[in-house]
């Protein structure tokens, strides 16, 4: 049953407004909203639109703009880290902060890519073999890893060990395929995974990223054959 908007327990107040996606996009003064289109792609913390024909833009789950987890004090930061150890993957990304809420959304070019699977990982190994020992750099020197599989590819890889119709895949970076150009690694999205809890402060969610580390290790390893901690 409905209940009238002045019944609402007072402390339901508390929470911050909860805009719809697009009511949210529209607080960045550089958005235009008439220019979101349907949903492209969903990860752990972004739902990805299609934004005018070149563009998509990242919106924040609902979730994760009331309890963020993920603050674009630390987006910045961690694009800033992916950009010194892997400069030859990034392709061109702006995030952009709200002024009226706290939050940001970040706008890509939009790139017509497949995920990489077993079957067409040949057609980058190099380039991938090359990523991965940046991926040993990074560790190394910053104790942390490239989240290569993402949400989808964790769920994605880990289920086709016990059915073989899942289609293993590493799915935040994408195998770029343009018209006169030989095919490329593209990386669409630059999050970090803490490696060592011993190294950091231990939080909660430094916890399960040790953790989503240790099962992307496990699981490139076992499908496409490389280690990405040395
Ligand atoms: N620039 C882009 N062009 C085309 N498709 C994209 C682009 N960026 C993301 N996608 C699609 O959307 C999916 C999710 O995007 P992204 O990885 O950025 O979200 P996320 O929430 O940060 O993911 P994660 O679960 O890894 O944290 C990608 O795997 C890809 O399929
Ligand atoms: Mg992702």
């Amino acid at each position: 049953m409905n209940r009238p908007e002045n019944n609402i327990p007072t402390r339901y107040k508390l929470l911050p407004p909860l805009h719809s996606d697009i009511e949210y996009a529209a607080t960045f003064p550089e958005i235009i909203p008439e220019q979101i289109g349907p949903v492209i792609g969903e990860g752990t913390f972004h739902l990805v639109y299609e934004y005018g024909p070149e563009n998509v833009i990242k919106i924040p789950r609902l979730a994760y703009r009331v309890f963020p987890i993920i603050t674009l004090e630390r987006v910045r930061r961690e694009q800033k880290t992916v950009k010194k150890y892997f400069s030859e993957y990034v392709r061109e990304n702006t995030t952009l902060e709200s002024l009226s809420l706290p939050g940001y959304v970040i706008v890509q070019r939009r790139v017509r890519a497949e995920n990489i699977t077993p079957r067409n990982v040949g057609e980058v190994m190099e380039e991938l073999t090359r990523l991965v020992s940046a991926n040993h750099r990074l560790i190394e020197n910053e104790g942390v890893s490239f989240d290569f599989l993402g949400f989808q590819g964790v769920l994605d890889s880990s289920k086709a060990l016990v059915d073989p119709s899942y289609i293993p895949s590493i799915t935040n970076i994408l195998l770029e395929k343009e018209i006169n150009h030989p095919p490329r690694i593209t990386m669409v999205d630059l999050g970090l995974l803490t490696v060592d809890n011993r190294r950091s402060d231990t939080t909660g969610v430094d916890g399960l990223q040790v953790i989503f580390f240790n099962i992307n290790r496990a699981l490139i390893k076992y499908h496409f054959g490389l280690d990405i901690k040395e």
